[in-house]
């Protein structure tokens, strides 16, 4: 595989998966795959020669955070981690003065956090190309792996049928409806009333999905919804930042859990599908949630199927976050 980049993605933004053209989606997709075969053989360059991105954290991260600093030390980069007690952000200092400062020093900023509107700031007035990590809103940065991790299991997008069940209007569901509709993949979003992603996306989405025949259904019944599905994805029930809605979420999403009966309700052979969880997962094993209530979004039985592929979707984020740095600052 060549490495190529589409030089229309250079100094640009990622702040929700609609920022890209559905080509540039795709372009990505590519480009992370090549950029894969490229380690896999060996091969660690410096395509990110002495470029510099800080990571700005106001929440914890296992994946997004290593996923950066290795896709940039892996091509001569390095970046800074920066936690809200390591800096002013929005408390001593406005986030419009952080962005000027830090854009005059790094070549790029992530950043993981609460509000929407602070990696908008962060875009609008650093100068330089800022990539969300992770908002309330939406986390486009994890359905580029998710696609890749699609397109490395079908060798396709377009056509594949993916059920995405649990919280329906979280960031993971936000963004991958778009991804989805963006790339033709039919997408089934299977949750309850209660959470339900608002109307408003919806229509985007639908209007994105229809210029490739796709679909975007919204289903309160995960039985009838993941039928013919090739991938079931889910996300975790309570979302970093809404703690205090524990109790009401499980309550919700109980009949939602993914286990071994939906998995065979989709009436797809094991062969044709895949089980993807953005992760982190409370299946069966032993966390602080699930000590005293079991396996939540996902049972071990799916979790740990040949047919789960949470490991290299989550390796995918490093090979995505690769392609992004070198599109953006190369
Ligand atoms: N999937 C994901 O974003 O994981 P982290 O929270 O560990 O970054
Ligand atoms: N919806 C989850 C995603 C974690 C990667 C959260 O926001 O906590």
């Amino acid at each position: 595989m060549s490495l190529r980049w589409n030089p229309s993605l250079q100094g640009r933004s990622l702040l929700k998966i609609s920022d890209l053209t559905d080509g540039e989606m795709a372009e990505l997709i590519d480009l992370s795959l090549a950029l894969k075969a490229r380690r896999d053989a060996g091969t660690r360059g410096d395509l990110l020669n002495r470029k510099q991105v800080a990571l700005i954290f106001e929440k914890s991260s296992t994946r997004t955070r290593n996923a950066a600093s290795c896709a940039i030390r892996d091509e001569g980069g390095a970046t800074e981690y920066l936690t809200r007690n390591d800096i002013h952000l929005g408390s001593k200092e406005s986030v419009a003065d952080t962005a000027r400062v830090l854009g005059r020093m790094f070549d790029g900023i992530l950043f993981r956090g609460f509000s929407q509107k602070t990696v908008e700031t962060l875009a609008r007035f650093s100068g330089v190309p800022v990539w969300n990590g992770l908002t309330d809103e939406a986390h486009p940065t994890q359905i580029l792996a998710d696609l890749m991790t699609l397109k490395q299991k079908f060798g396709l997008l377009k056509g594949l049928k993916l059920a995405y069940v649990g919280d329906g209007r979280n960031n993971v569901a936000n963004s991958l409806m778009n991804g989805c509709a963006k790339a033709g993949v039919h997408y089934v979003n299977c949750t309850p009333p209660e959470l339900a992603p608002a109307a408003t996306r919806v229509a985007a989405a639908r209007a994105m999905a229809a210029v490739h025949g796709s679909t975007v259904e919204i289903s309160a019944d995960p039985i009838a919804g993941v039928k013919g599905c090739n991938v079931i994805y889910t996300d975790v029930w309570v979302s970093m930042g809404e703690e205090n809605q524990k109790e009401n979420r499980l309550k919700l999403l109980r009949p939602y859990q993914v286990n071994g009966d939906l998995v065979r309700a989709t009436g797809v052979p094991e062969s044709e599908f895949i089980f993807l969880h953005c992760l982190p997962a409370f299946h069966d094993t032993q966390t602080d949630m699930t000590r005293d209530c079991g396996a939540l979004e996902v049972t071990d039985e799916v979790f740990e199927a040949p047919y789960s592929r949470v490991f290299d979707e989550a390796e995918n984020r490093m090979h995505t976050m690769k392609a992004l740095f070198v599109s953006a600052l190369t």
